[in-house]
C-alpha cells in the first residue's frame, strides 16, 4: 500500500521521514499538546472546534505555533488532500496534529515548536461490534490527573496517567475502557472520551473541571437538544452511573458508544438503551453517513 504522508515542520514529506531525535523534549517529557480529528467521506469534521481547543492548548502551555488558525487549517486539509489515494482502503482517516516546544535550553528560551500533522487509520476493529454489545468501563485505581496539577483540559500527550488507567482496567477485562474518578470520586472521563448517563428521562454528563472538553461531547450535547433530549452537566458518583437507565461514551472515532456494564455489573435494562439510539441515528443523519455500517465495513481492514 501507498506511503502515507505527513506534515512536519513546514514539508509534506513521506511519513518515514518525519523523524525526531530521542534528545527532543517532546518525547523526553511530553512537552507536547496535540488535537485529533476524523475526516467524514474526506472532509476534516467539526475542523475549527479542534483548532480552537489545539490553540487553548497551546496558549495554556506557552506554545507559539507561528501559524493563524486559517494557515494551519489549510496546512491540515492539504495533509489530507495528499493522502486521498489511501481513502477508498482505510474508509476514513484518523488525523492528528502534534506540536512540541521544540528544541531548547531553557524553557524560556524561544525555540521553533516541532509541529507535525498526521493521517493514520480509524481503529474501527476495536469498536465496530460495541456499537449493538455495549462497551464495558472499569474503574481504575488511578485517579484523573487533578486540575490543580495538569489540567486536563489541556490536550497534552504528557498520557502517562491515562495509560496507567487503561493497564488496570485491561487486566480487568481485556476489552474494557477504564473511567476515572477524580481526586474526590467524582466520574470524569474514559482515557479518550467523554461520558453520559441517563436518570430521570435526563442525560447527565460531569462538568467540564476534570475533563477534556470533547468536541463530540458538544456535538452530542448539541444534537440532544434538537432531540428534546434535557442535558445536566453535575457531578456524578460511581452510585449514579450503578442505578442509570442507560448509559453512553463519546468520541471523534466512533461519535457515540452504548455502554453495557459498569465494573461488570449491567447499565439499563436494553443496550443500547432508547436515548443511545436516537442519538446514533441523529449522529449518522449529521455526517450523512451511518456510523455503525461504514465501521462493521471497515473493522477488518
Ligand atoms: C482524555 C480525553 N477525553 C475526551 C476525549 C474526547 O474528545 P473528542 O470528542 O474531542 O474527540 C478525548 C479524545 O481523544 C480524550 O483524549
Amino acid at each position: 500500500m501507498e506511503e502515507r504522508t505527513y506534515y512536519f515542520n513546514g514539508r509534506y514529506v513521506p511519513a518515514s521521514e518525519a523523524v525526531i531525535p530521542v534528545s527532543h523534549p517532546g518525547y523526553r517529557r511530553a512537552d507536547t499538546v496535540f488535537d485529533t480529528e476524523r475526516t467524514v467521506n474526506g472532509e476534516v469534521f467539526r475542523l475549527e472546534a479542534h483548532l480552537e481547543r489545539l490553540f487553548r492548548s497551546l496558549k495554556a502551555v506557552r506554545i507559539d505555533l507561528g501559524l493563524s488558525i486559517v494557515e494551519f487549517a489549510e496546512v491540515i486539509r492539504e495533509v489530507v488532500r495528499r493522502n486521498e489515494p489511501l481513502l477508498d482502503a482505510y474508509g476514513d482517516f484518523w488525523v492528528t496534529q502534534l506540536v512540541s516546544r521544540g528544541p531548547h535550553r531553557n524553557v524560556l528560551e524561544p525555540s521553533p515548536p516541532t509541529v507535525t500533522v498526521v493521517v493514520d487509520p480509524l481503529p474501527f476493529w476495536r469498536f465496530a461490534h460495541l456499537y449493538e454489545q455495549g462497551a464495558h468501563l472499569v474503574t481504575p485505581s488511578t485517579r484523573r490527573t487533578a486540575p490543580e496539577a495538569l489540567d486536563p483540559k489541556i490536550k497534552t500527550t504528557d498520557r502517562l496517567n491515562l495509560v496507567m488507567a487503561e493497564i488496570e482496567a485491561k487486566q480487568v477485562d481485556p476489552e474494557a475502557y477504564p473511567l476515572l474518578l477524580d481526586d474526590q470520586g467524582n466520574l470524569t472521563e474514559i482515557v479518550s472520551g467523554n461520558l453520559f448517563l441517563v436518570s430521570e428521562g435526563v442525560a447527565r454528563t460531569p462538568g467540564s473541571r476534570s475533563i477534556l472538553q470533547g468536541v463530540t461531547r458538544q456535538t452530542t450535547i448539541d444534537l440532544a437538544h434538537s432531540l428534546d433530549i434535557s442535558v445536566v452537566e453535575q457531578d456524578l458518583q460511581p452510585y449514579d452511573l450503578y442505578v442509570a437507565e442507560e448509559a453512553f461514551v463519546t468520541t471523534t472515532s466512533f461519535c457515540v458508544l452504548p455502554v453495557a456494564r459498569f465494573n461488570g455489573a449491567p447499565v439499563g435494562r436494553n443496550v443500547p438503551g432508547p436515548f443511545t439510539r436516537r442519538l446514533t441515528v441523529a449522529w449518522s443523519d449529521l455526517l450523512g453517513l451511518d456510523i455503525v455500517a461504514q465501521a462493521q465495513r471497515y473493522a477488518d481492514h
